[in-house]
């Protein structure tokens, strides 16, 4: 397993939409999610996306519990998912601050479901099916996007909420991502 390099927006493979995955519990798989884990972890990220590292399939990873980028949002367990298919739950949306790995040292304030279920597969291919809402239906949303090409900036509202993390949050010693 090895810590990957993330690609930044700006580069055209994080436009593209992934492909699902079709064969699970494959050692091919299991790397690839070795893979995703290290690189989320060394850079505190609270989700990966494979598309993020270069790799066109529709997996994502994501996972918060005393994380230091993001310190006040409540724990979210760990999950890899795999193909996944999501319905809002509600048509509230909320506006929250959102940071990327593939745009490092940015937050912007970005509209999301309040709640919304989720459905997929994880490395074995077993389903999985759950209703969250607050941080964890917004990292949901966040690394869902990914798998379509689509990065935080572009669902930003109001371009005056979107700026470097330092100038943003002054002295709350966030992570540089
Ligand atoms: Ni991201």
């Amino acid at each position: 397993m090895a810590v990957r390099e993330v690609l930044k927006m700006g580069d055209p493979r994080l436009l593209s939409p992934a492909h699902p995955v079709t064969a699970f519990d494959t050692p091919e798989l299991h790397a690839l999610l070795g893979d995703m884990h290290d690189t989320m972890r060394a850079l505190n990220g609270a989700g990966l996306a494979a598309p993020q590292i270069g790799v066109g399939l529709q997996v994502v990873i994501f996972g918060v519990n005393g994380n230091p980028r993001y310190p006040e949002v409540e724990p979210v367990p760990f999950t890899v998912l795999i193909n996944p298919v999501l319905a809002p739950l509600a048509g509230a949306m909320e506006e929250g601050w959102e940071g990327c790995l593939s745009v490092p040292g940015m937050r912007g304030l970005v509209p999301r479901h309040t709640a919304l279920r989720y459905q997929g597969f994880d490395a074995s291919g077993e389903a999985i099916d759950r209703s969250v809402r607050g941080f964890h239906a917004r990292v949901v949303q966040h690394e869902v996007d990914h798998l379509q090409g689509i990065l935080y900036p572009m669902r930003i509202r109001d371009m005056r909420n979107f700026g470097f993390t330092e100038t943003l949050f002054p002295g709350q010693d966030l992570s540089d991502d």
